[in-house]
């Protein structure tokens, strides 16, 4: 009498698994109205450990091969991955930078110590000339941030001059002496950084109202971007945007940095030597973001409605233990394939907030923390986190698709993280959607519902790897990539797709 009864009960499980999906997602195409800005998928390069020297810029008379001193293979990494945005000089060295040290003859300027990261000596022989020369190479838009800390409105608005202005001035005519005759397009400008912390460990009413002062001498730069909290500082938005606020057209953005952690600031946990318990940690802690996103813009929606003022998510992205034998000063990290997954997650994050979310710069760009390039002498490694950026790239300047996902959660040892992650938008008539498989034990299935509309073709690509330390190194094959995915054609607008554990995949339907 028993043994049918269980034949029974395993059939049904195995159908349940089979023939029906454990997640949900419904896409309204209909009401994709709200564009993702391609800045989304930024990046930010400080003036920290081997980023720019070494990561980026080697010099003229390095054996290494470049174009005015700028690596070319980073060069044609980036404009592979399509860049939107650079932000530069800082971090903690923007308000430590003093801009006029480094323009003008190289042999002439002067050097300083970089007392934030490492007490090395900075030659400034990477300066602002050098920086909107690479980011014209990359076909990236330049973001520069001011230096409110350890600088005067004075100098704030003079680099401002200096670089957009196409009047006659004394700026202007230093600009030229050094070479460029036509300002600069630079839109972006920050207005210090971290000014609760590194930037002058300012209370939020001193830096507003020095924010405004800043802001007001610096009528060449087009979008400000006050420089906001840090993590779930809600006190801190709420003054910066009261206080700005009073003067509507001193700010466009404000920025919000957070950065995820193994467990805590405390104990950042390491980059490839973990296990499952530390990839849920990591995986859930990063979903904070949401929580974040939505609370400071429920605060910037009090005092602007309209969603005219940006928030910058300028800083963001996995912070572990250096790597042994590395100078802890320089915050050089591995990547693997959970990098990947908290990319993927976060600006899926982005996406999904978009109508608020107008930047975003992972941190940082070469050779520091969750970083999409490493560079050792002439070799360059591309990340896991690299390919979620050049997967995703479909999404820049796209229509947000607003979707509704049903999925189960991933649990382990009191941790629950949802199974899949999703955001999806269209462009050129192209549906795409992003998708994140969080468990790394167990595949999910998904159907995609998108009544109402008709495909020919569907394409997929994914990220995954056998194990969820797997990472890329130098010296051998590429471990983690991006591979071509096999999708099923959708039929009445459906489909399933199978997501493979620790994956991250693009579904593509035209
Ligand atoms: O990205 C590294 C540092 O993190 C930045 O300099 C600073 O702004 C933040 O604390």
């Amino acid at each position: 009498m028993n043994k049918p009864k269980s034949l029974v009960t395993i059939f049904l499980v195995l159908a349940a698994t089979t023939l029906f999906a454990q997640s949900k997602l419904s896409l309204h195409t209909d009401q994709a109205k709200t564009e993702i800005s391609k800045d989304i998928y930024g990046h930010f390069a400080e003036h920290l450990g081997r980023c720019i020297y070494g990561g980026i810029y080697v010099g003229e008379n390095s054996e290494i091969s470049n174009t005015r001193g700028f690596r070319d293979d980073v060069i044609s990494a980036l404009k592979e991955m399509d860049i939107p945005v650079l932000r530069w000089p800082g971090g903690c060295f923007g308000d430590t930078y003093h801009w006029k040290d480094g323009i003008g003859p190289r042999e002439e300027r002067p050097s300083m110590v970089n007392i934030h990261w490492g007490g090395v000596t900075e030659d400034n022989s990477f300066g602002t000339h050098e920086f909107l020369d690479f980011c014209d190479l990359i076909k990236a838009e330049p973001y520069i941030n001011l230096n409110v800390g350890s600088g005067t409105v004075q100098e704030a608005s003079e680099w401002v001059e200096y670089v957009t202005s196409g009047n006659i001035s004394p700026m202007t005519d230093l600009r030229k002496k050094n070479g460029r005759d036509e300002p600069w397009n630079v839109k972006f400008w920050g207005i210090g950084n971290e000014n609760w912390g590194c930037g002058g460990n300012m209370t939020p009413e001193y830096y507003s109202d020095l924010y405004n002062r800043f802001s007001s001498y610096c009528g060449g730069a087009k979008y400000k971007i006050a420089g906001g909290p840090n993590v779930d500082d809600y006190n801190w938005m709420e003054v910066v945007m009261q206080k700005t606020m009073r003067h509507p057209h001193l700010v466009q953005g404000v920025s919000l940095h957070s950065y995820t952690f193994t467990t805590a600031w405390e104990d950042k946990g390491h980059a490839t030597d973990f296990g499952e318990k530390e990839w849920i940690s990591v995986l859930s802690n990063t979903l904070k973001m949401e929580t974040l996103v939505k609370r400071h813009s429920t605060i910037m929606d009090k005092y602007d409605p309209a969603k005219r003022v940006g928030l910058i998510v300028d800083e963001w992205g996995n912070w572990f233990n250096v790597e042994e034998g590395t100078n802890p000063g320089f915050l050089y990290q591995q990547n693997t394939l959970r990098d990947a997954l908290v990319a993927g997650i976060n600006l899926n994050i982005f996406n999904n907030h978009a109508d608020r979310v107008k930047m975003a710069n992972i941190a940082q760009t070469v050779n520091v923390l969750q970083s999409i390039i490493l560079t050792k002498e002439d070799e360059m490694v591309l990340t896991p986190t690299y390919y979620v950026f050049k997967m995703y790239s479909v999404h820049q300047n796209a229509k947000l698709i607003p979707s509704n996902l049903k999925t189960g959660t991933y649990e382990l040892e009191g941790k629950k993280v949802p199974a899949v992650h999703v955001s999806a938008s269209t462009k050129d008539n192209v549906v795409s959607v992003t998708l994140c498989n969080l468990n790394p034990n167990k595949s999910e299935s998904i159907d995609i519902d998108i009544t109402g509309e008709e495909f020919s073709s569907a394409s997929g690509q994914i990220i995954t790897s056998e194990k969820m330390n797997d990472f890329n190194d130098f010296g051998r094959k590429e471990t983690v990539n991006l591979k071509s995915f096999d999708v099923a054609k959708p039929k009445d607008g459906k489909l399933t797709v199978e997501l493979p554990s620790k994956s991250v995949v693009l579904v593509q339907l035209k």
